[in-house]
């Protein structure tokens, strides 16, 4: 450990420090990315422009890559997963996929985002945290009606029969972040019987999370079921999106990042890992409409990023949530209650 944490910091030092550092590294880094492809391609470019080093990119959805790692246990191709929602990482970690890893750059994060590395005796850690919701096409949906939707019970109105998108969770991390959010808000039993219910009005269940929000966008569908930040990122890029805090209060992720254990270039990938958790590249997000709060304490939030201080938040239970016997048995019901309906 002591010898990682030293490589790890003489790296740090010529890529943060001097100008000679640019192009100094060669190789490759295969990174596994779970957020939207446009922050998944900057921090790709970013950090190849910055270190030399070749980065072959694959963007999948969180329960995707984590179905990914599964199928390469033993023999893994992937060197760094980021991004994504915070359960899979941690349900990876659990399971071994995932190594140990204490950067020097950890004194620089959020609580919530060294919880969530303790939680997985650093295996994982967090790089941001959103609050989950909805947005509404405002062109089909009049937000100044009292009947538009605030809550999370205003999604069964029969008004929305095929009107509303939301991920599956077996792909998306959304969508279990949605799934284990009601579970906590109204108990097991009361989640599924809504969930049903919410089933009518359900058009389509998409494999990426954010999808659902840009088919309101375009009006394909009134309503996305998705992160917040997700919905402010279309209304910032013009389309007619409302942005709902849902009025029983919601869930939130932790976005996190992990090493895939026994990954071909660990070198490159701890120096990726502690590159991206630096200010600047936290701060690229908002070049690619990615508004998430990021968690280093020195990056600035965007400004267009919800404020997690002014959302009612849950006590989200990562520890439970995230571990491989809840994650698998809520998707297993999920599958046979929701999913075969
Ligand atoms: C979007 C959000 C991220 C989130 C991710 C999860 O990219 O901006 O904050 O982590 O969705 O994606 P998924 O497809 O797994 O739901």
């Amino acid at each position: 450990m002591i010898r990682t944490l030293a490589i790890s910091g003489l790296a740090a030092a010529s890529l943060f420090g001097g100008a000679g550092a640019a192009n100094a590294q060669s190789g490759e880094l295969v990174f596994y990315c779970a957020a939207d492809e446009g922050i998944c391609r900057l921090l790709s470019e970013s950090f190849q422009r910055e270190t030399g080093i070749n980065v072959l990119m694959t963007r999948k959805s969180s329960g995707e890559t984590y179905a990914q790692l599964k199928a390469e246990e033993g023999q893994p191709r992937g060197d760094v997963w980021w991004g994504g929602t915070g359960d899979p990482h941690l349900q990876a970690a659990q399971e071994g996929l995932t190594s140990v890893y204490q950067s020097p750059m950890l004194e620089e994060l959020q609580d919530w985002a060294v919880r969530q590395a303790e939680t997985a005796d650093y295996r994982t850690v967090g790089v941001y945290a959103g609050a989950l919701g909805f947005g509404y096409n405002a062109d089909l949906i009049d937000p100044a009606s009292p009947d538009a939707p605030k809550c999370w019970a205003d999604l069964l109105n029969e008004a929305y029969r095929d009107e509303i998108q939301v991920a599956n969770p077996n792909s998306s991390g959304t969508a279990y972040t949605l799934l284990a959010t009601l579970v906590q808000i109204m108990g097991e039993d009361e989640a599924f019987e809504y969930l049903a219910a919410l089933d009518d009005n359900i058009s389509q269940y998409t494999s990426s999370g954010s999808a659902p929000i840009r088919a309101a966008g375009t009006g394909e569908s009134s309503i996305g079921i998705v992160f917040m930040h997700d919905a402010v990122a279309q209304a910032v890029q013009g389309s007619p999106i409302q942005t709902v805090a849902p009025c029983e209060g919601t869930g939130y992720e932790v976005g996190s990042m992990s090493l895939i254990e026994g990954g071909p270039n660990p070198e490159n990938a701890r120096i990726f890992y502690d590159w991206v958790l630096t200010p600047e590249a936290q701060e690229l997000g908002a070049q690619a409409n990615s508004f998430q709060v990021p968690s280093n304490v020195n990056a600035q939030t965007p400004p267009e990023s919800p404020n997690l201080d002014e959302i009612e938040l849950i006590d989200y239970d990562f520890a439970l949530y995230g571990s491989s016997d809840e994650r698998a048995r809520l998707l297993a019901r999920w599958d046979s209650e929701i999913g075969a309906r």
